[in-house]
This record gives structure tokens, sequence and C-alpha cells, in this order.
């Protein structure tokens, strides 16, 4: 069997191909646009691996990908592929909505004409899961109950507003189309292989090399935290046992003000490689400008999907930062390429495509 992952050469597809392929001998087609998130140097453990399939390419080529599901026949389409960073959605929003918006659509008309082509049994079985974000809900004041799947869409930043209107189409397709579609909304996820324009990479490189840790604002906004490999492990457990049409948040209950993740990194940068001078990695904290129309606190109401499918994250912020760290420390070779751009090049000489 086969199962065609989208952005499969980014963070969340990068972390969830690796462990797919560590707990499965499905095929994996991974089809990435290589964009600057894209980093084929993350999945340097599987060259020479048949069961995964690397195919650079865009979700919004609508023949490609209609190429791949004849020629590969998955019986699943997971899509993660999507512009990610809020504060570029600010400075440049286009590339969000060719990608998110018209690129979800592209992808969800030639999965459509393949999925309504299938044998009743494959048809039947066939699943299309869409991976989303709680951003679309919006934001929370302090006493406000965590987002729940009932909550009203509520987009905020160009990036949120992409992805909620994704959610929309697959949703429609669903509706409209009978699609077997399943959505999931997740919350900040942070692991290996995050690329280091996000808060917690950031923070943990910048730390390393003497450089200001920069905090927007009061450094008082909150995020609920997930490590990326439960993210995995609940998109796993959607795609086998998930409601048809139905979304499902995504969380770990591990609400942290911005302020308290960045120190707890510090804290434990201070105990795993000190530096030299002695003091503390928290002096290098510097309050800059706020983000513009910056969410103030996100949360999340997992209990549908740990009651229904019976999911638990493996992690605690506590645990999972404190793996992060350590991975960061001990993958110097990832993090030299990625800061570089080598990473880049490498995708060149391995592949041919273009850096
Ligand atoms: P990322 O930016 O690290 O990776 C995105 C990947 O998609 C990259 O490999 C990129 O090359 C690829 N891509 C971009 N445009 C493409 C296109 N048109 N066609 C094919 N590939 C394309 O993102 P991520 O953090 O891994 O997020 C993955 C998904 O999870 C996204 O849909 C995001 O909205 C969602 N999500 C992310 C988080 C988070 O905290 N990072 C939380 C919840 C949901
Ligand atoms: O909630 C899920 C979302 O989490 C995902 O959908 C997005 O793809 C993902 O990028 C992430 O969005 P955020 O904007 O929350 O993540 P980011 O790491 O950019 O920022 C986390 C918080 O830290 C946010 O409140 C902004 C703040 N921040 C960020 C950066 C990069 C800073 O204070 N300083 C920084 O330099």
């Amino acid at each position: 069997m086969t199962i065609l992952v989208t952005g499969g050469a980014g963070f969340i597809g990068g972390n969830f191909v690796l462990d797919w392929l560590a707990q499965s001998d499905e095929t994996v087609v991974n089809l990435d646009k290589l964009t600057y998130a894209g980093n084929l140097d993350s999945l340097k453990s599987l060259q020479g691996d048949a069961r995964h399939v690397f195919v650079q390419g865009d979700i919004g080529d609508r023949e490609l990908v209609a190429r791949l599901l004849a020629e590969h026949q998955p019986r699943a389409v997971l899509n993660f592929a999507a512009e990610s960073h809020v504060d570029r959605s600010i400075h440049g929003p286009g590339d969000f909505i060719q990608t998110n918006v018209l690129g979800t659509f592209n992808l969800l008309e030639a999965v459509r004409a393949y999925w309504a082509a299938l044998p009743e049994q494959a048809k039947a079985a066939f699943r299309f899961l869409h991976v989303s974000t709680d951003e679309v809900y919006g934001t929370l004041s302090e006493t406000d109950a965590p987002f729940s799947e009932s909550n009203r869409y509520e987009p905020n930043s160009p990036y949120s507003a992409s992805k909620a209107a994704s959610d929309h189409l697959v949703r429609a397709w669903h509706h409209t189309y009978g699609l077997p579609v399943l959505t999931t909304n997740c919350s900040n996820n942070y692991g290996p292989y995050h690329f280091p324009e996000k808060l917690i990479p950031l923070v943990l490189l910048n730390a390393q090399k003497g450089k200001p840790l920069p905090i927007y604002g009061d450094g008082q906004q909150i995020r609920d935290w997930l490590y990326v490999k439960d993210h995995c492990s609940a998109i796993r457990r959607v795609l086998e046992a998930g409601r048809l049409g139905e979304t499902y948040n995504v969380g770990g209950w591990n609400e942290k003000a911005n302020l308290e993740v960045v120190k707890t990194i510090c804290a434990l940068l201070d105990e795993l490689k000190p530096r030299a001078d002695g003091q503390s990695y928290a002096t290098q904290i510097t309050f800059v400008q706020d983000r513009p129309g910056h969410d103030r606190r996100y949360a999340i109401d997992a209990r549908k999907l740990e009651a229904e499918l019976g999911w638990k994250p493996a992690e605690t912020f506590e645990s999972g930062i404190r793996k992060t760290v350590a991975w960061y420390l001990a993958n110097q070779d990832w993090v030299e390429n990625v800061t570089s751009g080598a990473y880049r090049d490498w995708v060149f000489t391995q592949y041919g495509a273009k850096p």
C-alpha cells in the first residue's frame, strides 16, 4: 500500500515521513515544492530507501498530482504542504493565497477525480487528511475557554485566513462531492528539524551565536506547545479511525507565555552548554517591536481526540523541550547547513533540483 504526503520536506511533514517509515512498510510518495522551508537534509536517513519516493513539485500542479495518483494509487493523501510562517504572511501574503488556498483547491480537484474513479472497495477506504492550525479560531482572552471544534472561525493574519479558506474548501468538498476528508487543527509544534525562523529554533540558535533573543511586545502572548512527534501520532490516529468529515483539535494542554518559553530554553542551555563567560543566556533577551495584529493567546481543547480516538501525547512541555534542546546541540551539521543555506546545495547535488 502507498500514501501520498505533500510538504514532506518541511518541519512537520518531514517528521511525519520519518515516523511513518519507522513504523510501516507502506511506500510514501512525498510531493514537495522545496520552497525555502523544504529541506531534504532532514530526510537524509532515508537515502536509498525504496519506500520513500520524493517528487519535487507543486500541489497546485493538477496534472502532476493526477499523474502521481494514477501511477502510485495511494490509499490516502495527507496535505501538509503550506506556507506556514505568520511573519512572512504579513510581509508578503501572495504566496500564502497561492499555495494554501489555490494549491489546496487544485489538489482537492485532482484527488476528487482520482477518488471518483476508484473501484468501490478502494473508494470506500480512501482518505484525504488536511493538516491545519488552531490559528483559524482567532485569539483568546486570558479567561476564555480553550478552542473546541465548535468555535467560530475568526482568522486574524493572512496566514490564518489562508488556512481557514483551505479548511472551508476541504469541508465543502466533503459536503458537496462526498470526498472522504478529515481535518486536524493543531497548536504550535516544536522539535527536531524546525526551520529557524520560528520562535523556539530561532532562540536556540541565536543564543549560541551570542545574538539577541527577540521577544515581540511584552512577551506575555500565550501559545499551546506540542512536541512534533505527538502531532504525528495524532495524525496517524485520525487517519486510522477519524470519522469522515469531522475536524479534530490536536494539543497537549501546554500553555506557556513566550517569555517563559525563552527563559526555559536559556536555562537548559545554561545547564547543557554554559556560556564561556559564566553568564546566563537570558542576558541576551531583547524586547522588540510587536508583530502587527499579534494574537494574544491560543489554547486547544483536545478532549474530542482523546475521548473518541484514545490519543494522548507522549511528551510534556518539560520533557519535549529538553529533548529539543539536546537534539539541536547534537545535530550541529543540520543546524550549520540550514543557517548557511548549504542544504540548498545538498538538494541540488542529490536530486538535481534547483536550489
Ligand atoms: P514548513 O513551512 O516547515 O513546511 C512546509 C513544506 O511545504 C515545505 O517543505 C515546503 O517546501 C512545502 N511547500 C510549500 N508550498 C508548496 C507547494 N505549493 N507545493 C508543494 N509543497 C509546498 O511547515 P510546517 O511547520 O511543517 O507545517 C506543516 C503544516 O502543518 C502546514 O499546513 C501548517 O499550516 C500546519 N501546522 C503547522 C504548525 C506548526 O506549529 N508549525 C501547527 C499546526 C499546523
Ligand atoms: O498555532 C499554530 C501555528 O504556530 C502554526 O499554524 C504556524 O504555522 C506556526 O508558525 C506557529 O505560528 P506562531 O506565529 O505562533 O509561531 P512563531 O514561532 O512564529 O511565534 C511563536 C510566538 O513567539 C508568537 O507569539 C510570536 C512570538 N515570537 C516569534 C518570533 C519568530 C517572538 O516573540 N519573537 C520572534 O522572533
